[in-house]
């Protein structure tokens, strides 16, 4: 029997090369990425690779007519809260237009079945932590304003075109794939948890912005999810979707919070080797408290993660330690 054809946007970035190696076993995969912070030699040998741009609509519509498409999972966007504050024209262009254009190839060429990268960054300064889906969307970032407006514009397309989509707002993704094959590799590196492992690699100084939010050591509290539990949460939900085509939202993380310092603290600890860090003013845009409550997915998609912090922490090292690009 012929597999089922998933076109994977922004599948050579650090969250789609993971779910593409686990995605392809069961699916024909094809990437589309501009590369723009994506790597090539993330992308498996045996997987039809498509360089393109979210904003070209005509090599987007390119791929629609000359592949038989049957789903998407749509990773391709910009990603990062500091830039999103500097950057609102890119940031909204890329990520709303871009998204946007996909769903309009999608809809001319009959495709109607998406899983959508939406964030925590959605819930802003929630009341409640930790926090379900029945939480207003009240971003507090640019960023996350346009992921907002892009489970708006599913939402629409849903009402109009019927769509089918799985919007998966993950908290903060961290960990490399424990066979060290593939990892992250970003320029510039936002993320903590790969900036705390690299400072304790090269001695370079951890910025921590602001140490006066209403937390424990004034710190901010994040929830961090390995990148491989995402990877499963995303074949799961495209089951999901194929199963019962029914739209959903669910969150993805741990259900546990650490602040900035424990975990500098902690990959001191599992490391043997010292962080050195500045603490600077407070970043536009930063919640103090961002926890999951992850109940949904374990109840409706039967998923769970299985790896903690220290392997998010470990298999980061064992990546930084000898990256492979
Ligand atoms: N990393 C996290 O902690 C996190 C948390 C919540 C949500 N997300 C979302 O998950 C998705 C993937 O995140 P990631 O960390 O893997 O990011 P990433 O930057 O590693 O991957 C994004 C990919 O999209 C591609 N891309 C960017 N602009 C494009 C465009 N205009 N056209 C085509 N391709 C384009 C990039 O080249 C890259 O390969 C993003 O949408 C992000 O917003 C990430």
């Amino acid at each position: 029997m012929e597999k089922s054809v998933v076109l994977v946007t922004g599948g050579a970035g650090y969250i789609g090369s993971h779910t593409v190696r686990l995605l392809k076993d069961k699916y024909d995969v094809i990437i589309f990425d501009s590369l723009f912070r994506g790597n090539i030699e993330s992308v498996p040998q045996d997987v039809k690779f498509v360089k393109g741009d979210l904003l070209d609509k005509e090599a987007l519509n390119r791929v629609f007519t000359e592949n038989k498409i049957d789903s998407v999972i749509h990773f391709a966007g910009l990603a990062y809260v500091g830039e999103s504050s500097q950057k609102s024209e890119l940031y909204y262009n890329v990520n709303v237009n871009g998204s946007f254009n996909l769903f309009a190839a999608m809809s001319e060429n009959g495709v109607k079945e998406i899983v959508f990268s939406s964030t925590c960054s959605i819930y802003g300064n929630s009341a409640q932590n930790p926090i379900d889906e029945s939480q207003p969307p009240v971003p507090s970032n640019r960023y996350g304003q346009t992921k907002r407006m892009v489970e708006l514009l599913l939402k629409d397309f849903e009402l109009s075109y019927n769509f089918r989509y799985v919007s998966l707002r993950y908290f903060n993704a961290a960990g490399c794939s424990p066979t060290g094959e593939i990892g992250e590799k970003h320029t510039p590196e936002p993320h903590l948890i790969p900036v705390v492992v690299l400072a304790a690699l090269t001695g370079a100084t951890v910025s921590v912005f602001g140490n006066d939010y209403n937390t424990p050591d004034g710190t901010c509290i994040r929830d961090f999810i390995h990148v491989c539990d995402l990877a499963t949460a995303h074949i799961s939900a495209l089951d999901y979707l194929k199963e019962t085509k029914k739209s959903e939202i669910f969150n993805l993380g741990s259900g546990t919070g650490y602040s900035v310092l424990e975990i500098i603290k902690k990959v001191e600890e599992l490391t043997g080797l010292k962080v050195k860090y500045n603490i600077l003013g407070r970043r536009e845009g930063d919640p103090a408290v961002l926890i999951a409550s992850s109940e949904k997915a374990a109840n409706v998609l039967n998923w769970k993660p299985e790896y903690n912090l220290d392997d998010m922490i470990l298999t980061a090292f064992n990546w930084f330690k000898n990256p492979k690009f």
